[in-house]
């Protein structure tokens, strides 16, 4: 099915009928102990008096399950600063939704995990900084850190709760990639996702300090090529390369408005988790429309589904069904267009200067880490 919409000014577009979403990112709180200098929240943090409460949560977690939502991912900030986390996995677990809790460990015990274990959750994505308390806790600008993530994960082994470790690499940690995947395998970990830092909210301010250089990214990609071969059939390693030194970007979201939704602490309801860079779109509130009417009618959404929208570039590239034209929040940040074609792509106009620039930021003597502010 398809809907033709215009808004002000606009000429129709053709949309296709989005099919249900597969999974929600439920942002349940801004508030984090952490410091990260690549922290991807927004720079304008939601407080906590502004956070849904937990019957609120609940509401959209059970309008969610009605749309067709499988996989419900608790997110933050960190979790599991709200003291109703256990209650909100439990009753996600009652709807049916598959849980997934992602998490620094800072503010879980071993008593706490038992309990959320016994509410049903289904799996745990611990986050790592670096592989010793020095860098970790360096990077993370959280003294102890890392021995509570030690902590956190021989517990949720003991819980039986699979466990995935999620480490950012960028310039400061690109070197630690194959101790990363040794400590994934001693602490039990079923998989081991490699992501390479993306610059959108905070991180944006730290370019310069954490750009991987080309030579990194190159050894990075060897690395986890070789790791793969190794522990294949023990630890599944996902790999997020660099953008920047990509020739093709990434199906940022599986493509907008296509598979996943976001919902901020406070209750906007967001494409993705940058959406709000986008000057020209305003979110809808689960407090005030369904989560079904926002998934489906609200501008916002439908701004950038099908391909209509896309620049003669993409709508004629045979990639646009690979990754939809990349990302909207990048094309925004890099090209102040978000309906251009991604400038990490090679085909665009704009990628030889974004090479010059990244070759340029990763080769700058670093001024220092800028951490998350609270
Ligand atoms: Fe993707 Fe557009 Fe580049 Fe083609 S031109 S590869 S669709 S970003
Ligand atoms: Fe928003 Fe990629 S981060 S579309």
């Amino acid at each position: 099915m398809r809907t033709s919409v215009t808004s002000a000014g606009d000429i129709a577009r053709d949309i296709p009928r989005a099919p249900p979403p597969m999974a929600m990112l439920a942002e349940l709180t801004h508030r984090c102990p952490l410091a990260c200098p690549y922290c991807s929240n927004p720079i304008e943090l939601t407080r906590a008096n502004e956070e849904l409460s937990t019957e609120e949560w609940i509401g959209v977690f059970r309008q969610a399950a009605d749309l067709g939502v499988l996989h419900l991912h608790l997110s933050g900030g960190e979790p599991a600063s709200r003291r109703d986390l256990v209650e909100l996995t439990r009753a996600a677990v009652s709807l049916g939704l598959y849980t997934n809790l992602i998490t620094s460990g800072v503010g879980l015990t071993g008593a706490r995990i038992g309990s959320l274990a016994d509410a049903g959750l289904d799996h745990l994505q611990l986050s790592l900084q670096g592989v010793s308390p020095e860098s970790a806790d360096r990077i993370g600008g959280y003294q102890g850190g890392y021995e509570r993530k030690m902590a956190v994960a021989a517990w949720v082994a003991g819980a039986g709760i699979p466990l995935t470790l999620n480490a950012v690499c960028h310039r400061e940690n690109m070197g630690e990639i194959d101790a990363m995947i040794e400590l994934a395998i001693r602490l039990k970990a079923r998989r081991v996702e490699i992501a390479t830092v993306q610059f959108h909210g905070w991180a944006e301010r730290n370019k310069a300090a954490l750009m991987p250089t080309r030579e990194q990214v190159e050894r990075a990609t060897r690395t986890v090529a070789e790791a793969r071969e190794k522990y294949q059939g023990v630890l599944v390693i996902d790999y997020v390369p660099a953008d920047y030194h990509s020739r093709y970007p990434k199906a940022c979201m599986g493509g907008w408005g296509r598979v996943g939704l976001n919902v901020t602490p406070s209750g906007r309801v967001l494409p993705c988790h940058a959406a709000e860079t986008i000057p020209s779109l305003s979110f809808e509130n689960v407090r005030e429309t369904s989560l079904a009417a926002i998934w489906y009618d609200s501008d916002a959404f439908n701004a950038y589904r099908g391909e209509d929208w896309m620049p003669e570039l993409c709508r004629s590239c045979e990639r646009k069904k690979v990754d939809f034209g990349g990302c909207r929040c990048q094309a925004m940040a890099l090209a102040g267009d978000a309906s251009a074609t991604d400038p990490v792509c090679i085909r665009s106009p704009l990628r030889e200067r974004l090479t010059r620039e990244a070759d340029a930021l990763s080769t700058t003597q670093s001024a220092g880490l800028i951490y998350r502010g609270r």
